[in-house]
C-alpha cells in the first residue's frame, strides 16, 4: 500500500478509532445522496484525505461516508475523479487503497451512462457483466515488474452480481445487464463511434468504471458496477447527451438505485451461491 493511503488512514482514525467497513460504494455524478440513512456517520471531506481526488466537476460532493446500513459497514465515496479531468487512470487509486486498508473487500462502481441497446433506455439501471477498454489506457501501466499482469476474467464479480440480481426480487427494482465501454471523454462521443461502441459489444458507454475495476482488481477486491443509463449515445435512438441531461436524469434513477443498495445490504453473502 502506498504512503498517501496509509496516512489518509491514519487520519481517518484519527477522526474515528477503529473505523472500518467491508463494502464500499462509488458514487458518481448525481448519485450523491444514495448515503443519506447511513447510520452513525462519520464523513470526511476528499480536502482533508491526501491522495483523494480534488474534484472538478459539477454534480460530484468530494466526501467519504463511513457508517453502518442494514448491520453492514459500509463505506461511500461521494464523487470520483475521471481520466478526463486531468488525464491520470490512476486518479483512484490511493482512494481504493485506503478503502482497501480499512478492511473493504467488496467494492460497488455507480456511474452515469448512455446506452447503445435498443431494449435499455434512459431511467434503467444496468449491471455490468464485462467491459471493453480500447482507449490504449491502462491505470496499471507503469505499475511495474510483473505487477500488472492480472486476469479480468469474472473482474466483474459473479457472486456479487448473483446477490444484485436477488435484490431485484426483494428491492422490486428492475435491473438489465450489459457489457460497458469506457470513452475517455471529456466530450461526448461522434454517432460513428457509438455504432462501432455497439458492433463491438457494448451495451452501455461511459467515463469512469474501468480504470476503478482494474484498480480494485489488483488490490484483489471484488468488484461490481451498476450503471444509471441517462442517455442515449449520440445519434443512436435519437440520442443527443450533455452533461445537464446526464445530471437529470442520473438524480431519477438515483431513487430506484439506492433501493436496490439496501437490497443488496440485506442479503447475506452466504445466502449468496458462491
Ligand atoms: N457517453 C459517455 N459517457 C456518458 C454518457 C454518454 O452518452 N452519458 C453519461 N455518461
Amino acid at each position: 500500500m502506498s504512503e498517501v493511503a496509509e496516512q489518509a488512514y491514519d487520519i481517518i482514525q484519527a477522526r474515528r478509532a477503529g473505523a472500518s467497513a467491508s463494502v464500499a460504494f462509488v458514487l458518481g455524478s448525481g448519485l450523491g445522496n444514495m448515503a443519506e440513512g447511513v447510520e452513525n456517520p462519520l464523513s470526511i471531506p476528499y480536502a482533508d484525505l491526501p491522495g483523494f481526488p480534488a474534484l472538478t466537476v459539477s454534480g460530484h460532493d468530494g466526501q467519504l461516508t463511513l457508517g453502518q446500513q442494514d448491520g453492514v459497514d459500509v463505506a461511500y465515496m461521494l464523487g470520483r475523479s475521471h481520466y478526463y479531468e486531468h488525464g491520470d487512470p490512476r486518479a483512484m487509486e490511493t482512494p481504493l487503497e485506503t478503502l482497501a486498508l480499512l478492511g473493504v473487500q467488496i467494492v460497488v462502481l455507480t456511474a452515469a451512462a448512455g446506452s447503445v441497446n435498443a431494449d435499455i433506455y434512459p431511467g434503467n439501471l444496468v449491471l455490468v457483466t464485462d467491459h471493453i477498454n480500447f482507449n490504449g489506457l491502462n491505470p496499471l501501466i507503469g505499475a511495474g515488474g510483473d505487477g500488472g499482469f492480472i486476469s479480468l476474467v469474472e473482474a466483474y464479480d459473479p457472486r456479487l452480481q448473483r446477490r444484485f440480481k436477488s435484490a431485484t426480487l426483494s428491492s422490486g427494482v428492475n435491473i438489465r445487464e450489459g457489457v460497458y465501454m469506457w470513452f475517455s471523454g471529456p466530450s461526448f462521443e461522434t454517432p460513428a463511434e457509438i455504432k462501432v461502441a455497439k458492433m463491438l459489444g457494448a451495451d452501455v458507454i461511459g467515463m469512469s468504471v474501468v480504470p476503478e475495476v482494474i484498480l480494485a482488481r489488483r488490490l484483489g477486491l471484488r468488484a461490481s458496477a451498476i450503471i444509471v443509463v441517462s442517455n442515449f449515445g449520440a445519434g443512436f435512438m435519437g440520442g443527443n447527451p450533455s452533461h445537464s441531461e446526464t445530471r437529470k436524469n442520473a438524480a431519477q434513477g438515483a431513487i430506484m438505485l439506492k433501493r436496490l443498495i439496501r437490497g443488496f445490504l440485506r442479503i447475506k453473502e452466504s445466502e449468496t451461491q458462491a
